[in-house]
C-alpha cells in the first residue's frame, strides 16, 4: 500500500468507544487520552501478556531478544511502538526498513500488530500503523508491505481498511526433512 493511511484519531475514537461500552476494562475507565511511543524494558511484561493473549503461547526469551534488537534501533529503521492507556500499555506494533530484500526497492514492513482484546475497535491499531509509516517516511521508503496467515480474517480485515492490498510476492514454503 501506499503509506496514506487512515488519519489519526485515535483519542477521539478510543473515548467514544469507552464512554459507550458497558463493561469497560480497568486500562478503559483510566481518564486519560491513549499515546504511542518507543517501547521500553519495563512495558515488556505487557508486550508478552497481549502476544500470549492473542497466540495463547508466552515466549520470553524471543521477546527479550527482539527488544534488545529493536528498541532505541530507530537510526537503523527498526521501530517497536506500545499504545498506552493511562500507565498500562494496551498494544504494540513492531517492523523494519528493510534494503533490496526480495529484490524489491527499500520499503518498511509490519511484522507485528496486536491489540489488547478489551481496548479493540477504538482505533488503537490504526494510531499504531499511523505511527510506524510515520517512521518509514522519515528514514524516506514511501511503501509498507506484511505478511499475515490467510485464515486471520481479523488482521486481514485490519490491514483492508487501511488501504492494504495484495501485493506483487508470492510466498513459497517447503517441509525440510530432518
Ligand atoms: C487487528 C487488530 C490489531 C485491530 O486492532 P484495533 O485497535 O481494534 O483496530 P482499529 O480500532 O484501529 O480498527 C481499524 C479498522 O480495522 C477494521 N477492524 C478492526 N477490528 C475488526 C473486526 N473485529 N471486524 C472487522 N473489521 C475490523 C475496521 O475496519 C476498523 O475500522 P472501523 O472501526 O472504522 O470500522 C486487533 O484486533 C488485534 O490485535 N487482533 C489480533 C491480531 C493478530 O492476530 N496478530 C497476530 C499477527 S501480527
Amino acid at each position: 500500500m501506499s503509506t496514506s493511511t487512515k488519519q489519526n484519531t485515535g483519542a477521539p475514537r478510543l473515548a467514544k468507544t469507552r464512554a459507550t461500552e458497558a463493561s469497560a476494562s480497568p486500562a478503559q475507565s483510566q481518564n486519560s487520552a491513549p499515546g504511542i511511543r518507543p517501547v521500553r524494558r519495563d512495558d515488556l511484561n505487557a508486550v508478552i501478556e497481549i502476544d500470549a493473549m492473542v497466540t495463547g503461547i508466552e515466549k520470553l526469551d524471543y521477546w527479550n531478544s527482539l527488544y534488545q534488537r529493536y528498541a532505541d534501533a530507530v537510526e537503523t529503521g527498526q521501530h517497536f511502538l506500545v499504545a498506552t492507556h493511562g500507565d498500562e500499555v494496551i498494544g504494540f506494533v513492531i517492523g523494519e526498513v528493510r534494503d533490496w530484500e526480495f529484490g524489491s526497492a527499500p520499503c518498511g514492513w509490519v511484522f507485528a500488530i496486536n491489540v489488547r482484546p478489551d481496548a479493540r475497535l477504538g482505533g488503537t491499531a490504526t494510531d499504531l500503523l499511523n505511527a510506524i509509516c510515520e517512521g518509514f517516511r522519515k528514514a524516506g521508503v514511501s511503501k509498507v508491505r506484511t505478511l499475515l496467515s490467510r485464515d486471520n480474517t481479523l488482521i486481514l480485515s485490519f490491514f483492508r481498511s487501511q488501504g492494504m492490498m495484495i501485493g506483487p510476492f508470492i510466498p513459497l514454503e517447503m517441509d525440510l526433512e530432518l
